[in-house]
């Protein structure tokens, strides 16, 4: 495995590459856990060169506290991936993504797909990911690009930008199924800050998604919005923050069950202070 701080560097040797090999990609930022492997996994089954990059992007935090307490486990996360099939890891910090605050000013107007959920409770959050994202596209231009169905709403509009504003790197977004701990709970970077008794507890979010995935047409949808959001409400660490139930890949918020629509509920909630999404298909 390779590791290159500087993009244009990365570019050259990927450009040479590329007249013969296919380039898969993972962007993360780090701290690396078995969703992210799951993702590596995938671009190395369909790919003959895999780069993976690793960085916290400041412009996608609405939260200054979280963006300080992201965890950063570079060198764990580097152990990590010799071990698997990664053949560059795009390191870059931050001078080398925004060497200038001109860098750091918006590209993309994604609309309605960031006006709701993450996008509504987490304002600009969305801008700095498609910034970034695209920044990464142009630098390693894959053929394939690898993003968790953990990230819904990333996920839709990283294909939005790949097939509408990014349309002639030809880039093929690939979604990956969630990976979850045992009990149920989506595994993320940001699990690592729960304490004891906050880990039991936030495998109540999935918990609450799958029972009612079971019965959901006995409910109204908004109904079933209320049930989900008081039931993990009852457990006193959570704060629900949305349910949200919408169509995929529109993300058209669900008014009646209808069962020409692929359904999606979504939930963000607050344990202490980390946040928590997940999501569950209804079908
Ligand atoms: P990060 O949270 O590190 O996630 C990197 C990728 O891993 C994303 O596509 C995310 O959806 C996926 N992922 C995270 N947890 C997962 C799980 N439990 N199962 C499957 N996939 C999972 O998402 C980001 O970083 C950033 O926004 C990024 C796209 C890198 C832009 O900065």
């Amino acid at each position: 495995m390779e590791i290159l701080k500087l993009g244009a560097i990365l570019r050259n040797k990927l450009n040479i590459l590329k007249k013969d090999k296919k380039i898969g990609f993972v962007p993360t930022m780090g701290a690396l856990h078995k969703g992210h492997l799951s993702l590596i996994e995938c671009a190395s089954r369909n790919n003959d060169i895999v780069v993976v990059s690793i960085f916290v992007n400041p412009t996608q935090f609405n939260n200054k506290n979280d963006l300080k307490s992201y965890p950063r486990n570079f060198e764990s996360d580097i152990d990590l991936l010799k071990k698997v099939k990664c053949d560059f890891l795009f390191l870059p910090d931050e001078n080398e993504m925004y060497p200038d605050e001109d860098s750091k000013i918006n590209r993309y107007d994604f609309g309605y797909l960031t006006s709701i959920m993450e996008g509504k409770f987490r304002p600009s959050h969305f801008d700095g990911v498609g910034l970034i994202v695209s920044k990464l596209f142009e630098i390693v231009k894959p053929n394939s690009a690898y993003f968790g169905q953990k990230d819904f709403q990333q996920f839709i509009i990283i294909q939005h930008l790949a097939n509408v504003f990014m349309k002639e790197l030809n880039v093929n977004v690939v979604r990956c199924p969630i990976v979850r701990e045992g009990d149920g709970l989506a595994m993320s970077s940001r699990n690592v800050r729960l304490n004891d008794e906050q880990r039991v507890s936030s495998a109540l979010i999935s918990k609450t998604l799958f029972e009612f995935k079971e019965k959901y047409n006995e409910y109204s949808v908004n109904n079933l919005k209320t049930i989900i959001k008081d039931t993990i409400n009852k457990d006193k660490n959570f704060d629900v923050e949305y349910v949200e139930i919408v169509t995929d890949p529109d993300m058209l918020d669900v008014k009646e069950w209808d069962s020409n629509n692929k359904i999606v509920v979504c939930v963000a909630a607050n344990i202490g202070n980390v946040r928590l999404i997940d999501n569950v298909y209804f079908d």
